[in-house]
């Protein structure tokens, strides 16, 4: 039986860096399709403490290798580009889209013989780009089959970014995911927002499988059933019913209590075009987030304290439970 979670699994350093592994080993959703769109583009992100730089090649294959230069260990590329070759701004050495070391000014051939950047693994599904640091990953579309039936990956791929708004918490990424997966608490903070919608009492996320759940809600007359995923650990998606779109949570963990966040709208390519809808959604999504910024806030503070605990857990939060659970036991797998 592994150790539950504590408050400090929350807060320290040590905890940060004893979940690198299940963080690194997982099919993370890194961006969407179209924003790796065309051959030559190149992106950078970041998979648990790894730079990755995501490319697409000619023939359209996207790839993720280590963003770091093999000369002198410069940061490769630190915002989306678009080139034929990766070039290391330091001393200029050049690598293919395929990651192998092409050109590198003034070196003797035999001293670089092997500089081609580390591949990890990467794939696309729903028209998102995931990526995997363990070699021995399952392959993404088996990975994610459990989830295909309720996910629908064909209409996902079909969605474009109509709008996107951008965090920076001082949370564990814990504190996101967990508030992101019940609804229980939208008696309190979204009490004038989502509880008229959706009460909070009704709601349930017992279904799913080991490694993923669904918040079901009841059907609203106008807004049909707001219909929430948690992939473990980092993979947070929503919709209704009536949604042509979906929202897309964009996690990057990056310290014990810091994350960065964006929230995406994804909608038909039509509906990207009504900036005006776009803007009001986007708007929506906003105030919604800021009343969960109190309660994250307020939590992230709370797990600090001397007297932190994790207290009982509601029928409510069965998926909040199943994700603890899921760490402290993917924590305990060593490697990637
Ligand atoms: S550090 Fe990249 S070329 Fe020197
Ligand atoms: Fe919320």
């Amino acid at each position: 039986m592994p150790a539950p979670l504590t408050p400090a699994d929350y807060v320290t350093a040590e905890a940060y860096a004893c979940e690198q592994g299940l963080l690194g080993r997982a099919w993370t959703p890194v961006c969407r399709s179209e924003e790796l769109a065309a051959a030559g583009a190149q992106r950078p992100v970041q998979v648990a403490d790894t730079p990755i730089l995501l490319t697409r090649d000619r023939d359209g294959v996207v790839r993720a290798m280590s963003n770091v230069c093999r000369h002198r260990g410069m940061i490769l590329a630190s915002e989306p580009l678009q080139a034929e070759v990766v070039r290391c701004p330091y001393h200029l050495w050049a690598f293919g889209l395929d990651g192998r070391l092409k050109a590198a000014p003034f070196m003797a051939p035999g001293s670089v013989s092997n500089c081609d950047l580390p591949l990890y693994q990467a794939g696309e599904w729903g028209g998102f780009v995931f990526v995997s640091l363990d070699p021995d990953a399952q392959p993404l579309s088996e990975a994610m089959a459990p989830m295909a039936e309720a996910l629908q990956p064909d209409r996902l791929e079909g969605l474009r970014i109509g709008w996107r708004v951008a965090f920076e918490h001082a949370w564990n990424w814990k504190v996101l995911v967990e508030n992101f997966g019940e609804s229980y608490h939208h008696i309190g903070p979204h009490a004038g927002t989502l509880q008229p919608l959706w009460p909070g009492g009704q709601t349930d996320s017992t279904p799913g499988g080991p490694d993923w759940f669904e918040i079901t809600h009841p059907e609203h007359p106008e807004e049909g059933a707001l219909r929430v995923w948690v992939i473990f650990p980092l993979f947070l998606l929503a919709t209704t019913t009536r949604s042509t779109g979906a929202v897309w949570y964009r996690i990057t963990p990056t310290g014990p209590q810091s994350m960065s966040l964006e929230v995406l709208g994804l909608e038909p390519p039509k509906a990207c075009a009504d900036a005006e809808k776009m803007g009001a959604a986007r708007e929506l999504l906003t105030a919604v987030h800021l009343e969960d910024i109190t309660v994250c806030d307020g939590v992230q503070a709370g797990l600090r304290s001397p007297d932190a605990i994790l207290g009982p857990l509601s029928p409510l939060e069965a998926g909040v439970a199943r994700f603890r659970g899921w760490i402290a036991a993917s924590r305990a797998r060593p490697g990637r």
